[in-house]
Order: structure tokens, then sequence, then C-alpha cells
């Protein structure tokens, strides 16, 4: 199988083209910067630029299935023109891949995109599956909402479509889980306001094997990415510093307080989002880490 990745060279991005092409898959992925591009007989990099409306037509050539990963980081301070790039960067380039699609002749049958929890509203207690329609009125909600509009339109070419809400994926080196991890290593470690939040997180191994399972069963519509047992910010502050053997001593830091540092991106470290994975599971999928302490252990040990 081909398959066109958008965003390859990001955390997700790398494990999954190593996943796909440990399986025998052939992998062409898009890149906004030149110097990522590489050509080997079986990953083969073409640019685009997104701001400016161009891509590599070539990119599309066999390919079966799209993954669209591609995305301005969100955890870089939401200034006004910052927003617009993280919602730019997510749309703006499912559209230029749909125009493609829709004046080439092509090969695709699926397109999987990356999506997000931000969608669901606040919850501490009760859980929110794939059939929740409320949703939550948030800056982040609204960019989900607008890449999922984005990656449904390629239905209309008769493709299949599947999002995934991906939670807090946690991988040693990228992404969320470094950055709680540092204070708490420098022993000045502490839970994020009540710390009662929830937070739905899945293992970086989990994700990829969950992106190869929907292509495998070619699925549609909307799935959680998270595990099954997602954490309050205190319970997950706490099994950080023990697989890491640190203390935790100092009082949660009020909310105020990161607002101060942080602006309206504080946000992610107090939304509470406490979702179901039993969807993905109903279809066979089985998590190789459904709980926290077992996949912190696999990751520092
Ligand atoms: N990691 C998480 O915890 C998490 C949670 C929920 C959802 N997600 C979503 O899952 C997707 C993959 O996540 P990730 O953690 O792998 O992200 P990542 O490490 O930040 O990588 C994203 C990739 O997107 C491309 N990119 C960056 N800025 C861009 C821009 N302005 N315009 C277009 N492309 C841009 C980059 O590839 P090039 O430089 O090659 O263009 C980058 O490697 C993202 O859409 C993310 O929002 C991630």
């Amino acid at each position: 199988m081909k398959l066109l990745i958008t965003g390859a060279t990001g955390l997700v991005g790398k494990k999954l083209v190593t996943l796909l092409l440990q399986k025998g898959h052939s992998v062409h992925y898009l890149s906004t910067s030149k110097v990522k591009i590489q050509s080997l007989s079986n990953y083969k990099g073409f640019y685009w630029d997104i701001k400016k409306g161009t891509i590599d037509k070539e990119c599309i050539e066999g390919v079966d299935v799209i993954v669209h990963l591609a995305g301005a980081s969100i955890a870089k301070r939401w200034t006004k023109e910052y927003k617009k790039e993280i919602l730019k960067s997510r749309v703006h380039s499912a559209n230029l891949l749909y125009t493609l699609l829709k004046e080439q002749t092509h090969t695709v049958k699926h397109f999987v995109s990356a999506s997000g929890t931000a969608i669901y509203p606040e919850s501490i207690d009760g859980v929110y599956d794939e059939t929740t329609i409320e949703k939550e009125k948030s800056f982040l909600s609204n960019v989900v909402q607008e890449w999922e509009q984005a990656a449904d339109l390629f239905s209309q070419l008769g493709v299949k479509v599947c999002k995934l809400r991906t939670g807090v994926v946690l991988d040693r080196k990228e992404g969320a889980l470094p950055e709680m991890a540092k204070p708490i290593q420098m022993g000045v470690g502490a839970s994020m306001g009540k710390g009662t939040q929830i937070q739905s997180w899945i293992h970086i191994e989990d994700l990829v094997q969950m992106y190869s399972f929907v292509i495998d069963h070619q699925l549609e519509g909307v799935y959680n990415a998270v595990s099954p047992n997602p954490v309050s910010n205190a319970v997950l502050t706490r099994a950080i510093a023990k697989v890491l053997r640190r203390p935790l001593f100092l009082p949660n830091i009020p909310r105020f307080v990161m607002d101060l540092i942080l602006g309206e991106m504080d946000y992610l470290l107090f939304s509470s989002k406490n979702l179901a994975s039993y969807k993905i599971q109903k279809e066979g999928f089985v998590f190789q880490f459904p709980n926290i302490d077992s996949a912190l252990e696999k990751i520092y040990k």
C-alpha cells in the first residue's frame, strides 16, 4: 500500500512512518520544509507551501491512503496571529489536498485525519464518547470543528474519512510529557489548580498502532484516540514523580499564576476532558498501555 502523510516529520508522524515502513508499505510525505525532503525508494518527500497554496502534484501518484497530521504546534503562545496559524495550517492544508484530488485523477480511497479532544465539553465525572453532540465553546474547539469539516469534505469525492480525536500523546522526548516532567525532575513539580481536571492521554505506541489499525480496517467516522483510563492532573503528576523517583512537596499552582505566564494557552493545563475509548475497542483494537503507571514505566525504563 502507498500512503501520503502530512506532518510526517513530527512526533506522531516519525513513529507512524517507522511502523508503516516496517509493515512493508511505501510512504510519500508532504513537508513545509525543503531541508526535510528526502527521496528514498520507499520514503519520498514532496514540498508544499500552504500559505501560497502550492503543492507538488506528484505526491499523490499511486497513493491509496492520506494521513493528515500537519499542523502548527499548539504549545506556542496563542497570539492573535499565531491562532490563525494554528487553524490555517490544519484547514488550508486539508483544503489544498482536497482541491488536488478534485482536479486530478487519483487512487485515494481513505483520508485519515488527526483531530483533537477540545471539541468535547469540559467534564470531570461524566464520560463523553463519540456520540456527543454538544461542543465546547473555545478557540481550540472551533479549530477542531473546522479541521474535521475540512476532512469531511473528502467524502464528497467518494473517499472514506476517519478522524482520530487524540488526547495528550505521551512520549519520552517530544510533546507534553517532557514539559510536565522537567519541573518534577528539578524537584519543583506540582499539580495544576485543584488537580481534579481529567487528562485523557495515550501512549505514542498505542496511537501509531491505532492509525495503522484504522488504515488496515478502512474505518470511517470519529474515534477517540485516548487510553481507556484517563487520570486527573494530580494523579498524572504523582505518577510521573513516582516513575522518576522525585519528591512532590510544593502546593498546587493556582490557575491565575499560569494564566499570567501562559495567557489563554493555560487551557492546555486546566481543561478537563474525560473521554471514552470503547468505540475503537469494540472494533477490535487492543491497547498495549491502558494504565498510566505501566505506560510511564515503559516510557522511562
Ligand atoms: N502530540 C499530541 O499530544 C497531540 C494531541 C492531540 C492532537 N494532536 C495532533 O496530531 C497531529 C500530529 O501531532 P504531533 O505531535 O506529531 O505534531 P508535531 O510534532 O508538532 O508535528 C506536526 C508537523 O506538522 C508540520 N507543521 C508544523 N507547522 C506547520 C505549519 N505552520 N503548517 C503546516 N505544517 C506544519 C511539521 O511538518 P513539516 O515541517 O515537515 O512540514 C510538523 O512536523 C497534529 O495535528 C496535532 O495537533 C497531537
